[in-house]
């Protein structure tokens, strides 16, 4: 091993689509960044890639380019603002990469590997469901965020997600974020019901990472194509993303010793 590991990543996860996925590793990513902590983002919604739109930027290269044209980690990674955040874009469109295999994972795992170090923070905005694509970057990442939202429909989905990733990939560092409540006893309520029904049928303890609540800024800022964090840094969305970003930063620093020893990216158990 050549280094010590210091890099945290996280997937970024969700049973059902549209519960605010790409919204919140995107601000995340921001408000990390403000608290000085250098943070790739790296867009794994492959085929529907969304978080150049977002930004209104249209990158030349993207995840693909390292895995069947020769470039190198650092040529991919689109700067978002100096010293310290920056963007893999997805290629959108492109279909040959959307059922990411095991050499696919070796590759990205391997060529990713220096180039991660520098950062402290690794967020993978993985697309919704439980596709062999977003088993396999789960599978690399140290942990996983499942954004669900009050909805019925989304703490269900929210639940199977976490049990196919549990029992068939071995997977057990799950860390809930609720989005889109009118008060933190709902976020709590929904956080309760999905904790309940993993230690009653899975046995699993699962983390509480907070909540964000509804608010018209998330998308004034998706129309501006501009991150609420910087358009509205004092609307009710940003402050809630400011107190998860304090505890993946806390979820950070007691992560450190178990970490030191296993890379940024890993292979995990095989993905079947
Ligand atoms: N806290 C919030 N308050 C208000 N609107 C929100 C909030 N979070 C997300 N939204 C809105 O929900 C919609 C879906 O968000 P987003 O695209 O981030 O979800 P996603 O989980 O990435 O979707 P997909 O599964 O398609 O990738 C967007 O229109 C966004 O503006
Ligand atoms: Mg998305």
């Amino acid at each position: 091993m050549k280094h010590q590991n210091r890099t945290l990543s996280l997937s970024i996860v969700s049973g059902k689509g549209g519960v605010g996925k790409t919204n919140l590793s995107l601000n995340l990513a921001y408000a990390l960044f403000q608290t000085a902590q250098n943070t790739l983002l790296v867009d794994c919604d492959l085929g529907l890639a969304n978080l150049d739109v977002m930004l209104g930027i249209s990158p030349e290269k993207n995840l693909n380019d390292i895995l069947d044209k020769e470039a190198r980690a650092e040529d991919i990674v689109y700067s978002l603002e100096d010293n310290g955040l920056g963007l893999i874009p997805a290629a959108s469109g492109v279909t040959d990469i959307l059922d990411l295999d095991e050499d696919q994972q070796m590759q990205i795992i391997q060529r990713m590997e220096n180039l991660l170090y520098k950062y402290n923070f690794l967020l993978l905005d993985v697309g919704a469901g439980i596709s062999r694509t977003v088993r396999a970057f789960c599978q690399m990442t140290h942990k996983q965020v499942v954004i669900i939202t009050p909805e019925p429909t989304s703490l269900t989905d929210g639940y199977a997600l976490i049990k196919v990733l549990h029992t068939r990939q071995k997977i057990d560092d799950f860390h809930i974020l609720v989005n889109m409540v009118d008060s933190e006893k709902e976020a709590r309520l929904g956080f309760e019901r999905i904790r309940a029904a993993c230690a009653k049928f899975l046995q699993l303890e699962v983390g509480y990472l907070g909540q964000v609540q509804n608010d018209p800024a998330v998308l004034d800022s998706v129309r501006k194509q501009t991150p609420f964090f910087k358009l509205s840094p004092r609307s009710r969305a940003s402050r809630d993303i400011m107190n998860v970003a304090e505890k993946l930063t806390q979820l950070r620093s007691d992560a450190m010793e178990s970490i030191a020893s296993v890379p940024p990216l890993r292979m995990g158990e095989p993905v079947t």
